[in-house]
């Protein structure tokens, strides 16, 4: 991928030390500013502002992710600050209306909290690597995952039950210039067909105990019967916290499902999201396709 400013002698081999390195100084920034954080906001994140040893990402789509932070209502305010040697804008929000009015819906799966933008695009970039072609955000809260893949030149679908959120959505596509597809609708209702996919990847946006499970059960029945599963990755976000999981602790609360359906886990990677800033372990990110 030439999104990295650095080159690969072994493009494949050379890409996975690349997200493995990406998501461990990420989990090492994301430490450090959790002991230096000072602030009150309700949410916070980082990004590193130019393109470094640690970060070897070009800065055009560093720019790009700045873009989307700038753009997005859900922050207020944000800074400059060195972490780690890394000189960082950090951003500050809230999320609080977005998230009740998320729960407001009789079949919502998940409310909405945010995975952090780079995150996101080291996830989409993992994905990317597989060779799929097109991302479908299920329950995508703000679209951060669905702005990457466009980014990153996939073709994006960004599927949201929450009115007010697609409507940031939007918001932030037309002031971004970035189209990455809102659109307001339940998941679980959902005619995949439309999309007219071949080599997809389903982001399902919840945990597994917190309702993602039925996204994600939703979504493979209705590609188990077409020749689509052959060609179909499904990333899952799961949680190291035994305490949130009854006894099922191995790939992030997924296995149960990822056993019964015979998927196949190709990579898992943690990465920071709002809802394990305050935790020592950030989210697992599991990266499945069909056997
Ligand atoms: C944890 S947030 C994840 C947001 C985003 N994928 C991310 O990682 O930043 C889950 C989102 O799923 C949405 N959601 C829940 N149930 C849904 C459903 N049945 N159809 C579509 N979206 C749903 C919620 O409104 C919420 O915004």
């Amino acid at each position: 991928m030439m999104y990295f400013s650095m080159s690969l002698s072994n493009p494949f081999e050379d890409l996975f030390l690349l997200f493995d390195k990406l998501s461990k100084n990420l989990a090492l920034i994301k430490q450090e500013f959790v002991q230096i954080y000072d602030g009150h906001s309700h949410i916070q994140e980082i990004l590193p502002m130019s393109s470094s040893d640690s970060f070897p990402i070009i800065d055009k789509h560093l720019g790009l992710l700045h873009n989307f932070a700038e753009k997005n209502p859900i922050y207020y305010n944000f800074y400059e600050q060195k972490i780690n040697d890394i000189l960082c804008r950090v951003y500050e929000g809230d999320i609080n209306e977005h998230w009740l009015n998320s729960i407001k819906h009789g079949s919502s799966c998940q409310p909405f909290y945010p995975t952090w933008i780079l995150s996101a695009y080291i996830a989409v970039s993992i994905a990317k690597s597989f060779d799929c072609k097109e991302l479908v955000d299920i329950g995508s809260g703000d679209g951060r995952i669905a702005y990457c893949a466009k980014i990153l030149d996939l073709k994006a679908t960004s599927i949201e039950i929450d009115d007010g959120l697609v409507e940031l959505q939007k918001t932030i596509s037309v002031a971004t210039n970035v189209n990455f597809n809102p659109t307001c609708v339940d998941a679980i209702e959902f005619d995949y067909s439309s999309l007219k996919l071949k080599s997809p990847v389903f982001f399902i946006g919840g945990l597994p105990q917190m309702g993602g499970d039925i996204l994600a059960t939703n979504i493979i029945e209705k590609i188990s019967t077409t020749n689509l599963k052959n060609n179909t990755c499904i990333v899952f976000a799961g949680t190291h916290s035994q305490r949130q999981l009854s006894g099922n602790y191995s790939n992030g609360g997924w296995s149960a499902l990822i056993e019964k359906h015979g998927l196949n886990v190709m990579e898992t990677v943690s990465l920071p999201t709002i809802w394990t800033f305050d935790q020592p372990v950030d989210t697992p990110y599991i990266f499945t396709k069909f056997n």
